[in-house]
């Protein structure tokens, strides 16, 4: 598949760009903004608020993004509805902007934007795609112009359309979101070191899509020489389909630990659905593998565990339809790698301990040091690693707490060989979960449990910070 990726801040020219790539080379063209301005559309036609990830993220399942051919171009339907006009609305730039903040929204997108990818010749434009969206793509460019020029086009476009505009006020716009779109924590915009930079402040659109064409033409040249290796496909074996007998255990068991459990789950909007992830927690007791299976991973969640508990075949079975993947400890199980990565690569989301084994000692607020395993999986997959938190150590009888945090990435390692940066990742992973207990001791301690006042003294302090940072930079 032709996948050419294009990203730069907002006013530099991409769509326009992009919309002519693919017209000239006769393929699709995927506007990535689009579709987060039809999720802002979808959220305030709801009456969500914008910043609340718990608000937002429940309506993404009713949410069906589709492009339609109407003659002339592709319009964006949300629904069923053609949108293409209210989306461009003046007030749902900074509305995209907002829900492109909250990972939820990300994870939604950017599985479907890679999904297209991976079954069309396309041109994508947006703010990750080089970085995040399709870090592999063979062509990457990022297309920038002075934040004056952006300002200046924007004014021009406005003027035409009849609209009064204040070159200052648009000015202060684009510099607004350029701050928010690279100062975002997940996927941020960044130029990647393997893309193409194009400055188009002092060249024209023509101008800007001949040097497009030639670097793609100048890329295939240098592949042309290079010959390509045979790829061998990773193939697990196809699980065998277990008997009636043993479904039904595993259904009943499943069933019993749904309910004997009661656990207190903090934030389970952050929790991933229906999308890979690599779900990773602390690690205290036996119980903790049953109580994430059974009240939140999806049908088909895999649980990664040590194989000494499936030595007897009968619960081999049961564990297995269950969805464990049992792993020799001590030697690099090829099988159960093949398992894990295929399971990523299906959609489905496993859960691995960080720390590979049992933590035995009594501190709550340290964790063993990091097996490298979450990282590779995560860096092969391309996948969302999910941390999630036990409070202190599960028991039977009692009410257990369970904290999920947002969902982050490895994208900052993304284009490198997971083997000669896993350490460097997982330190990047230990750092997250520290965050998260830091995060649990707040909640919990400062707070005894109460998720709203929680929430408000988060909303304090991000205001506060968000002051501040405009104080430094007017500064
Ligand atoms: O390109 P645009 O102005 O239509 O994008 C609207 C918003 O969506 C923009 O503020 C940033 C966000 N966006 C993103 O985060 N990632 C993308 N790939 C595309 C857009």
């Amino acid at each position: 598949m032709i996948n050419i990726a294009i990203d730069g801040p907002s006013g530099a020219g991409k769509s326009t760009i992009a919309r002519k790539i693919a017209q000239k080379l006769n393929i699709t063209y995927l506007d990535t903004g689009a579709m987060y301005r039809a999720v802002a559309l979808y959220a305030v036609e709801k009456g969500a608020d914008l910043a609340k990830s718990e608000e937002v993220a429940p309506l993404l399942d009713e949410i069906k993004i589709t492009f339609v051919d109407n003659g002339s171009d592709k319009v964006i339907c949300l629904n069923g509805r053609d949108v293409s006009k209210e989306i461009r609305r003046h007030e749902m730039s900074k509305c995209a902007s907002d829900v492109s903040k909250l990972p939820q929204v990300r994870n939604f997108l950017v599985e479907m934007q890679r999904k297209i990818a991976s079954e069309n010749d396309v041109v994508l434009d947006g703010r990750d795609i080089t970085s995040h969206v399709l870090p592999d793509a063979k062509y990457k460019f990022y297309l920038t112009a002075t934040p004056e020029e952006r300002a200046r086009r924007r004014c021009a476009e406005l003027k035409e359309k009849g609209q009064d505009v204040d070159y200052d006020k648009v000015l202060k716009d684009i510099n607004d979101r350029d701050y928010n779109d690279t100062h975002r924590e997940f996927a941020p915009l960044v130029k990647t070191s393997d893309s193409y930079e194009i400055d188009s402040t002092s060249i024209g659109e023509e101008e800007v899509v001949e040097l497009i064409l030639s670097r793609i033409k100048e890329i295939d040249a240098k592949s042309a020489e290079i010959p390509v290796k045979k790829v061998e496909k990773a193939n697990a074996p196809a699980p065998k389909k277990k008997s009636w007998f043993i479904r039904f255990i595993a259904k009943l068991v499943k069933r019993a630990m749904r309910v004997i459990w009661i656990t207190k789950i903090y934030f389970k909007d952050n929790f991933i659905k229906n999308s890979k992830a690599v779900v990773i927690c602390n690690h205290y007791s036996g119980l903790d593998p049953c109580i994430i299976m059974s009240k939140l991973l999806g049908k088909n969640g895999k649980v990664v565990m040590k194989d000494e508990i499936a030595q007897n075949k009968f619960v081999a079975n049961v564990s297995e339809e269950l969805g464990c993947i049992p792993v020799k400890r001590g030697e690099a199980d090829i099988n159960a790698v093949k398992k894990i990565l295929l399971a990523l690569n299906k959609n489905q989301q496993v859960l691995i301990f960080p720390e590979g084994t049992r933590n035995r000692t009594q501190d709550f607020k340290t964790m063993l040091t990091f097996k490298n395993g979450v990282a590779t999986f995560a860096l092969k997959a391309k996948a969302p690693i999910v941390p999630l938190m036990y409070y202190k150590k599960t028991k039977f009888y009692s009410r257990n707490r369970l904290i999920v945090g947002e969902p982050f990435w490895l994208d900052q390692f993304y284009g490198q060989r997971p083997g000669d940066v896993k350490e460097e990742a997982t330190d990047f992973i230990y750092s997250k979960m520290m965050d998260l207990r830091r995060e649990v001791d707040l909640l919990v301690e400062k707070f005894k449990g109460s998720k709203k006042r929680y929430l408000k003294y988060k909303r304090l302090q991000s205001k506060e910070l968000h002051e501040n940072a405009n104080h430094r930079s007017k500064e």
